[in-house]
């Protein structure tokens, strides 16, 4: 690893870094370089076992502290990442090949949720509700679940820990991390920030492996794990819902999108055409709330083509720690492959090219920005995730065609669309099947905002006041013979 860049490579469990128990390492690669960055521990069964035997331990404690202690930790801990910004920051760029800037922006975004749940622990609330007998009253508490099994991406490698970890720890519960093997620097230091922060043993035990579904065999069959929260993939989300009813363990899911971002012929096509450079480039197209679908009025459609493929001929592509960069690599050759192989397929079936539309060559696993016009609905560009950063415009005739377009999927996480008509912007935002309406806005995730989608997109929701219900059971006290009062 690179001079200067502090990461732990060991297991964090019960409060200490230690190997894994039988002895393998897994190789972190740098996708800019292909080259091995970094050996990690590489948890096995025993390991996974090990970090639940070491929440469960914890969870009596950390349950029982007052909400105001847990948010003094998480406190701390936001101030740690804070001034850590540089080192994470780094780290990120080197394993998963993001911009710097980019992995900046991460670091603000990923603490954000730790700062805002830190304040949400003091705010879990309970209920008193009128009985119908005056010697009667009826109580409302939440307590949280218990031990949280988390699995999180390689996309936000930061962002996507804090966003379940935070809300878990701020509601009295503990919790066993599977990151990304792709990307476990970052949530190894964070697990190390969050003991030098003063955490009690055993809150968060953080275990890279790369035996994906060993873990999830072994956590969802733990009666003691309470909750699993996971961001990935529609068809792994899928199998742990299937796994999960045999202790009817709860589940939170933030899966695949397939995101329309619908550009009607009163929108600012400036604007949409800036925004679209975040929506769809933001970490190089890899993610769930990517534009996939780019749908502009037939009227306007050359005018937005011009101009978004004037803003792309502009950006510039390469390692992420180079000044100046906008767009990094794919994390691995399939990603990459993927998306070369929807571009094949959406010109095989007779869409143009007007920039870009390959790799480019030399060590890395990078691909060209990329714009195609003349894009159908049958074409992959248009049925499945790319998560890379191909532009595909199609063109509708009116507001209906557009909202049928845009519903006809089974994925419901994010949709965007651009207009300056009040009434079309109430309407259209009611009319989308999505968990989350971009209206005249490329960028809207935030910690105070619930973030999930509709249908296949997932179950439940991260951030905002929503995010700490999560992790909080509901239980009811009938308290009989209190008297009538005097
Ligand atoms: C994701 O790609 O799943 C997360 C994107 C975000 O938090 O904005």
């Amino acid at each position: 690893m690179q001079d200067g860049i502090k990461a732990p490579t060991d297991l964090l469990i019960g409060g200490a870094f230690r190997p894994a128990e039988s002895g393998r390492m897994l190789a972190v690669e740098d996708p800019a370089t292909g080259e091995t960055l970094a050996e990690v521990a590489n948890g096995s069964v025993a390991d996974a076992q090990a970090a639940v035997d070491a929440a469960h331990a914890a969870l009596r404690g950390w349950r029982a502290a007052s909400a105001y202690q847990r948010s003094a930790i998480l406190r701390r801990w936001y101030e740690l990442q804070i001034a850590d910004r540089d080192n994470l920051a780094r780290l990120m760029t080197l394993e998963n090949g993001k911009p710097l800037p980019e992995s900046q922006t991460e670091v603000d975004y990923a603490s954000s949720f730790v700062e805002w749940f830190a304040e949400e622990a003091k705010r879990v609330y309970g209920r008193i509700i009128p009985a119908t007998r005056a010697d009667k009253r009826l109580l409302v508490l939440r307590q949280p679940v218990g031990v949280v099994a988390a699995i999180t991406p390689w996309n936000f490698p930061a962002a996507m820990i804090t966003r379940k970890v935070a809300p878990a720890l701020a509601a009295g519960c503990t919790v066993v991390l599977k990151p990304a093997p792709e990307t476990p620097l970052t949530a190894l230091r964070l697990g190390q920030l969050l003991v030098e922060a003063g955490a009690p043993v055993g809150i968060l035990n953080v275990v890279p492996t790369t035996d994906a579904a060993m873990f999830a065999d072994a956590w969802l069959g733990d009666e003691r794990v309470r909750k699993i929260t996971f961001t990935g993939s529609t068809a792994v989300g899928k199998e742990l819902m299937r796994k999960a009813s045999t202790h009817v363990q709860k589940i939170s899911l933030e899966l695949g999108g397939q995101a329309p971002y619908i550009v009607f012929d009163d929108a600012d096509l400036d604007l949409a055409a800036t925004a679209i450079t975040t929506a769809k480039f933001r970490n190089a197209g890899q993610t769930c709330v990517a534009a996939n679908r780019i749908l502009v009025q037939e009227g306007i459609a050359d005018a937005f083509t011009e101009r978004v493929v004037d803003l792309v001929e502009r950006m510039r592509v390469g390692k992420g720690s180079d000044e100046g960069v906008q767009i990094g690599p794919m994390i691995n050759e399939r990603g990459r492959q993927k998306v070369l192989s929807h571009v094949r397929d959406a010109v095989a079936q007779g869409a143009g090219i007007r920039i870009g539309g390959g790799e480019l060559t030399g060590p890395g696993y990078f691909v060209a920005p990329t714009v195609l016009t003349n894009v159908s609905p049958k074409m992959l560009v248009m049925r499945e995730e790319t998560f890379g950063p191909v532009i595909a415009i199609a063109r509708f005739r009116d507001e209906q065609e557009a909202v049928d377009l845009a519903n006809d999927t089974e994925f419901g996480l994010a949709a965007y669309f651009f207009t300056k008509d009040a009434t079309r912007a109430w309407r259209v935002s009611e009319a989308l099947e999505y968990g989350i309406v971009g209206l005249n806005d490329g960028a809207f995730s935030t910690a105070q905002a619930p973030f999930g989608g509709y249908k296949e997109s997932g179950l439940g929701r991260e951030g905002g006041h929503e995010g700490i219900d999560e992790f909080l059971e509901t239980k009811f006290v009938s308290w009989g013979a209190v008297g009538t009062g005097i």
